[in-house]
């Protein structure tokens, strides 16, 4: 089997049916609702890109055209815009213009698991980067890169992780593993860890850690296999975590542990905060916002 150095592509699922977001995800996409001016999922296109990714899978559903035409060519508005002489949006609006996008229907939202392995023909035999749109990472964060240099350096699987508090292991994957290294970036310690096996949304007393997968995964093809041989599990969904523990038999997977800032913007109240904190980053806003917390704070 061919041993692939470069990352290329990504697998973006976006099929959910975004129900922690209702009323607005009944017939928008969750993955288009913008935090300031940009959708939820061009912040995942845009860490790809920073990391020399340039091929996208998409996976969409019902009620998921959006996506299409916000990454698509639109004529009219570039000229519309050309006579105003709003340069600077002509470029705004084509700064994904050198990568390339595919879009594969998931017919029905049958889990993470099989919305992945709707992209196996696209993918062919190369490793992967998953993304999913609603876990924002900070961009000034390199979480993604880092984790594409784990991949290089030990050709294995490499899943972000994140210490969550033990009222919230309900709510992700949690691993089972032992540190194997502490892997310096800046002279930042980080974690490594060998992951010996996964459960998906454990009762706290249950949990084997707290250490939650959260939206960011580099994935080889035998993951394929592992999905195609996986039954539906947790909420009758094809689970990637079932399909996760059966790779292990075969094969190391890493977890690396992100201690940055991540957002979980398909919740509401995380959404939120992204909102607030991604603003406060804007140069354009970000001293009047200060104030206008500030003066807020002091009214409450
Ligand atoms: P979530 O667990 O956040 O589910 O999916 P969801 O449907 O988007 O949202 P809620 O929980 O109902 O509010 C994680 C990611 O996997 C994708 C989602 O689009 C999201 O990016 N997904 C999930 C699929 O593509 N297909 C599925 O069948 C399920």
């Amino acid at each position: 089997m061919l041993v692939y150095v470069m990352l290329r592509k990504a697998i973006l699922p976006a099929a959910g049916m975004g129900t922690r977001f209702l009323p607005v995800t009944k017939a928008s996409p969750k993955e288009m609702i913008p935090i300031v001016d940009k959708p939820l999922i061009q912040y995942s296109v845009e860490e790809c890109e920073r990391c020399g990714i340039d091929e996208f899978i998409i996976i969409t559903g019902k009620n998921k055209r959006a996506i299409e035409d916000h990454f698509d060519q639109f004529s009219e508005l570039d000229e519309i815009l050309k006579q105003k002489g709003l340069n600077n949006l002509i470029e705004e609006i084509h700064r994904h213009d050198e990568s390339n996008f595919a879009y594969i229907r998931q017919s029905k939202p049958l889990g993470l698991g099989h919305a992945i392995l709707c992209a196996k023909a696209f993918v062919k035999d190369e490793p992967f980067a998953v993304l999913l749109s609603d876990d924002i990472i900070d961009p000034d964060d390199t979480l993604l890169m880092e984790m594409i240099e784990i991949y290089k350096k030990f050709r294995s699987p490499v899943i972000a992780l994140q210490e969550v508090p033990d009222d919230e292991v309900s709510k992700y994957g949690i691993i089972n593993g032992e540190t194997v290294m502490d892997f310096g970036a800046n002279n930042i310690p980080k974690q490594l860890y060998k992951i010996n096996g996964l459960v998906e949304k454990p009762k706290k007393e249950d949990a084997p850690s707290n250490l939650a997968v959260i939206g960011r995964y580099i994935l080889t093809a035998d993951i394929f296999d592992a999905l195609e041989s996986i039954k539906p599990g947790r909420g009758g969904e094809y689970q990637l975590t079932d399909a996760l523990n059966l790779l292990l038999a075969n094969r190391v997977v890493y977890g690396y542990l992100f201690k940055g800032s991540r957002y979980d913007a398909g919740d509401k109240f995380g959404f939120l905060k992204a909102t607030i904190e991604l603003s406060l980053k804007r140069p354009e806003f970000s001293k009047d916002l200060q104030m206008y917390i500030k003066s807020l704070a002091a009214r409450l």
